[in-house]
């Protein structure tokens, strides 16, 4: 595994990064730990999560993810120095109009809550998880440069910003001489790539922002499992995949990756993993695994690099229109 500099900062995070929004809604605690452990002992340092993890499935309060990382910490006397914890506040953990939003009154609740979760003293990377049209910015980063001034977060980042929002708050940063946002965690793989390729990418080169796309593998769509003609396989996410990426496009970049994947004789998942490795704006992938086997399979991603050529095969199989 190696370790990249998150944008221009000093932190070393591992080129993959473990999501968790499967914890609680695929994958219960027990196979959550398993999960941890694995990919802390093949180097994954960087975990990523969200306060509303995973509060969409009935019945579920939502922090369950953030709890489960909390237990897997205590559990296994992790050294809290040798993980860097990223997580996200804005979706809604209540009915409530302030339970929700990047308000200074929501963030100041939602970042003693999340620590409660974690059980830890400090968040490394805190997120916004979208952006708030109905809080100015200067609030949201005046409310975070505060966190980081108070210990309770190292460094702040932002999430499916437009390309227009992330440069005003980098902007408002600069003039009201407060934190700025390091990071960017875009919806990016090699068949969703208008949406950060178009503007955001320059942005991120610019202002030299870390890059950490989720749905590397298009929520597993890119793993080779869904095959033009046959039977879905059995998967929550199998509906969202058939929706999005069952069409010309999509079944051109499948066998695109395919190809690839045959000569190296490994899984499309992994030629994913390092089409998105090749990009030098990006940091670190967020996966996803359910499973152990899934998590090993990922992993190889960080190990294959790809030809030129073969990443212009790929660029080209999935070229968006201008
Ligand atoms: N900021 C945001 O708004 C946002 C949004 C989404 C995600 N995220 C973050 O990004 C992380 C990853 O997102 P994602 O889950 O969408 O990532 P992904 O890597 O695109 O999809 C992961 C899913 O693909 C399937 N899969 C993975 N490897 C496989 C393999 N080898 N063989 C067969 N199936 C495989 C599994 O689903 P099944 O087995 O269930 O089919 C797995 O849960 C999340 O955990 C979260 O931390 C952030």
């Amino acid at each position: 595994m190696e370790y990249r500099n998150l944008g221009n900062t000093g932190l070393k995070v591992s080129e993959l990064c473990l999501g968790t929004m499967q914890f609680g809604w695929t994958a219960d605690e027990s196979l959550a730990f398993e999960i941890l452990n694995a990919a802390f002992d093949a180097g994954i340092n960087f975990i990523d999560t969200a306060d509303i993890y995973s509060r969409w499935v009935d019945g579920n309060p939502g922090g369950v993810a953030e709890t489960m990382i909390g237990k897997w910490l205590k559990k296994y006397n992790i050294p809290r120095h040798q993980v860097i914890i990223a997580t996200k506040v804005r979706g809604p953990m209540g009915k409530g109009p302030n339970d929700e939003g990047l308000s200074r009154y929501h963030i100041m609740q939602a970042v003693e809550a999340s620590l409660r979760r974690l059980d830890i003293d400090y968040i490394d990377l805190y997120q916004a998880h979208w952006y708030d049209e109905r809080t100015p910015i200067g609030e949201t980063l005046r409310a975070l440069d505060d966190l980081i001034h108070q210990g309770k977060v190292r460094y702040i980042g932002a999430s499916n910003y437009p390309a227009w929002r992330l440069l005003q708050a980098l902007w408002a940063s600069d003039k009201n001489s407060c934190a700025s946002y390091v990071s960017l965690q875009p919806h990016y793989n090699l068949a969703h790539r208008k949406e950060f390729e178009r503007e955001l990418a320059a942005v991120c080169e610019t202002y030299g922002i870390g890059v950490i796309p989720y749905s590397p593998l298009a929520g597993g769509f890119l793993t080779g499992k869904y095959q033009p003609g046959e039977s879905l396989p059995a998967s929550v996410r199998a509906d969202s995949a058939k929706r999005r990426y069952f069409n010309e496009r999509g079944w051109a970049i499948l066998g695109a990756a395919q190809k690839i994947a045959t000569e190296y004789g490994v899984s499309v998942s992994r030629v994913a993993l390092a089409w998105l490795l090749a990009n030098p704006l990006v940091t670190s992938p967020i996966i996803g695994p359910r499973t152990i086997a899934q998590l090993e399979d990922n992993l190889g991603g960080a190990g294959l690099r790809l030809s030129d050529e073969e990443k212009s095969a790929l660029d080209e199989a999935s070229m968006w229109e201008k």
